[in-house]
């Protein structure tokens, strides 16, 4: 059955503040639900924003439902609560729509790794080889490979390649590992990383578990191997969300950015959910920096505003478009027993 189109969800009409004015406290999030439904706009927002921008949206997701929200979506303006590349692939998938997004600078730590002029030599290199790119990539960067997977969708993606088929594999080098050990293949591996999972401390997470001996660990797969080691289930920000609703036990230490927690308290009420600490055990630096750029207050301008765009030119968004398509074509195998995607929808 067709999934239902997305609409804005409708909310009674308030009285707009003076011109220009940013109203503050509850006011703001009236005023911007108000923008919305004035603007005919769709709000999408990643499980890592903060929460009060997630309690806006009509529909917080993962990287792949994300994608496929905007794709369905029949707004007129979709505003993007992620990174720039999530724009880009709601931009792609949904050419007829405006994407906004609070904040240009949104980037990745990913995409960064990876410019598209390095990773076309890189492919260059290894003829005949299969790429297969994490979708935290450049627009350009999609264009050059041949499927895109998410954390939800790779290791059933990549189960279809013909074992005597190379894989390349960009960027992350930590989900690339991850699902090298999955599929008990080498892949050629682009070594970038997620600046957040990366700084899960090892030795927190160990303590931790001494402390919480109940607790069950739950991670992403763009955390390093030490870490995952020490996890009772790696998966997508909604596969864990999934696990820690539908595991009995009561307490969860929680291996990926915290915003999720917010979802977790709403959906599993009565649970303990303990964000895993980054560095020495002590800083805050499993927020991610790039999804935190997006605040209530340019939600509200760019609302307003009409803008920041996402724009993409035309025959980038056509280059890019094919290897989404194959993610259509191949997805649609059956789903291993143990997947990445706990269960999770597919592109
Ligand atoms: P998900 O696809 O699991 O939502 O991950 C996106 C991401 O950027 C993780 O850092
Ligand atoms: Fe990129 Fe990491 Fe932030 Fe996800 S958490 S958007 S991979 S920097």
């Amino acid at each position: 059955m067709p999934e239902p189109a997305l609409t804005s969800a409708t909310m009674p009409a308030r009285p707009t503040d003076a011109a220009g004015a940013t109203p503050a406290g509850a006011a703001l999030g009236e005023e911007i639900l108000r923008l919305k439904r004035e603007r005919g706009a769709i709000l999408l927002a990643h499980y890592y924003q903060d929460p009060s921008i997630q309690d806006l949206a009509d529909f917080v997701g993962d990287s792949l439902e994300l994608a496929r929200a905007a794709q369905r979506a029949q707004a007129k303006v979709i505003v993007f609560c992620g990174v720039r590349f999530m724009a880009e692939v709601a931009k792609i998938l949904n050419p007829a729509a405006e994407v906004l997004i609070p904040d240009l600078e949104a980037g990745c730590s990913l995409e960064e790794s990876c410019p598209p002029e390095a990773y076309a030599r890189w492919r260059a290199e290894h003829p005949g080889a299969f790429a297969a790119t994490y979708i935290n990539c450049s627009a350009a960067v999609k264009a050059l490979s041949d499927v895109i997977v998410t954390s939800s969708s790779a290791e059933r993606i990549l189960r279809q390649v013909p074992a005597d088929t190379a894989i390349l594999f960009a960027p992350d080098r930590h989900l690339g590992a991850y699902l090298e050990r999955k599929l008990g293949r080498t892949m050629v591996l682009w070594p970038g990383t997620c600046i957040v999972h990366e700084q899960f401390s090892e030795k927190a997470l160990v303590e931790l578990k001494t402390l919480h001996p109940g607790a069950l660990v739950a991670a992403h797969p763009e955390c390093p191997e030490a870490i995952l080691r020490q996890a009772d289930h790696v998966g997508s920000t909604t596969s864990i969300l999934r696990y820690v609703q539908q595991s009995p036990a009561a307490e969860f230490l929680i291996a990926t950015e915290p915003g999720i927690i917010h979802q977790m308290e709403r959906l599993a009420p009565g649970k303990r959910f303990i964000p895993v600490p980054g560095g020495a055990g002590e800083c805050g630096c499993n927020v991610c920096p790039h999804m935190r750029r997006n605040t209530l207050e340019n939600l509200h301008a760019c609302l307003r505003d009409g803008g920041p765009r996402r724009e993409l030119a035309g025959a980038l968004r056509v280059a890019a478009r094919p290897p989404r398509e194959r993610v259509v074509g191949m997805a649609a195998a059956p789903r291993p027993e143990a997947g990445l995607s706990g269960g999770g929808p597919e592109w």
